[in-house]
């Protein structure tokens, strides 16, 4: 890792811990707030209550478990507890029951089993004084950026430009040949966004079922769409059997037909249809070799689906742009293995990249906490989740105690703390001096954009930009080499801009 002085020395205090899918914001509804008494610890510069002034080494240890437990949903920063709006209150007894208890309905898990109650108590009063001292932080700095506007990383100054906002969760981007970008919005709105910045909707998007992590997803369009119009959408499809609605990921081919699509086609449905509304994957990208790769998530069978080869779910597939099979595919003669299977044992894919001066394919994918992975794509290969993983359970428990085994392949690059990665671009062009062919992706949790220097097949530093930007879900290099980022809630897609500062 790179590790550059930071020019807030405590960001590197804490460990980046991440999980894939869990939406804490700062923003819960509130019944009751008590935000008057973090005020009020606040100018008195020291936590009030019954709290105790923790040691050195209650410190150190209750650091390292809100590291290990809590920053993958809270931020390593507590930031979600910044500005909250507390529901159940900043006092430290009520903090005590949150974390003892959990309020397992709305996804904070109880830790009673997992620590103890001084733990949870020195916790309480760790969380309490950080609050202090970060708002204390906030109001003598300032952003951290020096010259108006510009921010300034290793190699690249740059300043952002706001090309658009408005759009929720701005899911996938393509960019047209007249500069026009086809922008999905995760909730079921296909829109163009004209180069003058203008959006507009596209009518005929497939019907989504837009409910936890599914809705409209990525969007590609065919190599030869200069002549032939071609566009793909991924999308969490939906069918109601039994009084139940249940849901898959799929790929649906379409025309574009000014702002219409016509000549629609569903060309991939992964199997099996199920309730559950996560890990959906849906990352699509065209391969040197002409063909469609893309990924499906687990779809929550963590050990039903990845190791099954009979089953679409956890693995990428390759099609070809008709939905056909191509014949060299790596299962396409083994008894009951579903063709269209590139690789297995994959978790949740968010991230898929060509990487253009090696032409290999490479991915990115959620692991479950700790554990978030780069592999290069290998035909046929066995990524190993859930059977090796560098990541453990939520609440503590181990999920596989291997991390290698024979025949798995290993990943290049693993995120512990997880960052919870989206969207994924290699930098091309000469627009970024010192840049070129790294590797772009969004962190959700931790809400920035990772620049990992790659040499060869090799990841060797990372640098975190835009730190706090906002969960940032997809990247892309424009054709005239910017590098443009959607960023979710409030939505906006932003272009870095960079910057002569000599
Ligand atoms: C899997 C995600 C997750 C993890 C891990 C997690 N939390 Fe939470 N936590 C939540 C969610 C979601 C809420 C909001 C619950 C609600 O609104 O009812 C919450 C609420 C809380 C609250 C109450 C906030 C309020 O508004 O009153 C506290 C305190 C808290 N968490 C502390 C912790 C601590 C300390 C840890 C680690 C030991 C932890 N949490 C781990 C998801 C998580």
């Amino acid at each position: 890792m790179i590790i550059k002085a930071p020019k807030r020395p405590y960001l590197l205090l804490f460990l980046f811990l991440g999980l894939a899918g869990c939406n804490t914001s700062t923003s819960s509804t509130s019944t009751t707030t008590d935000t008057t008494e973090a005020v009020a610890t606040n100018t008195q510069g020291q936590a009030s209550g019954n709290e105790v002034v923790l040691s050195e080494q209650a410190l150190a240890n209750a650091r390292t478990n809100y590291t290990t437990y809590c920053a993958g949903c809270h931020g390593s920063e507590l930031e979600t507890f910044i500005n909250r709006d507390w529901k159940y209150g900043t006092a430290h007894t009520a903090m005590f029951t949150s974390i003892k208890e959990g309020h397992p309905t709305t996804g904070m898990p109880g830790f009673a089993n997992t620590l103890s109650d001084e733990e949870i108590n020195n916790l309480a009063t760790f969380i309490r004084q950080g609050i202090v001292n970060k708002q204390a932080q906030n109001t003598s700095e300032g952003t951290g950026n020096d010259m108006a506007g510009v921010i300034r990383s290793e190699e690249v100054s740059f300043r952002l430009d706001t090309i658009v906002t408005g759009i929720e969760v701005p899911w996938g981007m393509a960019f047209l040949p007249n500069g026009d970008m086809l922008v999905t919005e995760r909730s079921g709105t296909l829109y163009r966004l004209t180069n003058d910045r203008q959006l507009q909707k596209i009518e005929g998007a497939p019907e989504v079922l837009a409910e936890g992590q599914g809705g409209l997803l990525d969007v590609e369009l065919h190599p030869d769409f200069r002549n032939n119009n071609v566009i793909f959408l991924s999308y969490s499809a939906v069918k109601r059997e039994g009084g139940e609605t249940l849901s898959t990921t799929a790929i649906m081919r379409a025309q574009l037909d000014g702002n219409a699509l016509k000549n629609k086609k569903v060309i991939f449905e992964g199997q099996p249809w199920t309730k559950t509304r996560h890990h959906y994957g849906s990352r699509i990208e065209f391969g040197p070799d002409g063909n469609l790769y893309f990924t499906m998530g687990d779809r929550g069978g963590t050990f039903e689906n990845p190791q099954d080869l009979s089953r679409h779910a956890g693995k990428t597939h390759r099609i070809k742009e008709d939905g056909s099979i191509p014949q060299d595919n790596p299962f396409v003669n083994k008894q009951g293995a579903l063709p269209s299977i590139y690789t297995y044992g994959n978790r949740n894919p968010q991230g898929l990249a060509l990487n253009t001066s090696t032409k290999e394919m490479w991915a990115h994918e959620h692991g479950p906490k700790g554990g978030d992975e780069v592999n290069i794509l290998e035909k046929g290969a066995n990524y190993g989740w859930p059977v090796v993983t560098y990541g453990i359970d939520y609440n503590g428990s181990i999920i596989s105690n291997e991390q290698r085994k024979e025949g798995i392949k290993d990943p290049i690059h693993y995120w512990v703390p997880s960052i919870a990665p989206s969207g994924m671009a290699f930098v091309t062009g000469n627009r970024y001096k010192g840049w070129e062919g790294d590797l772009l992706s969004g962190s959700m949790s931790f809400k920035f954009l990772s620049r990992a220097k790659v040499e060869g097949n090799q990841i060797v530093g990372e640098e975190r930009l835009l730190k706090d930007i906002g969960r940032v879900r997809d990247v892309k290099m424009s054709p005239d080499g910017y590098v443009y980022i959607a960023v979710e809630r409030p939505g906006a897609i932003f272009r870095l801009v960079p910057v002569d500062t000599q």
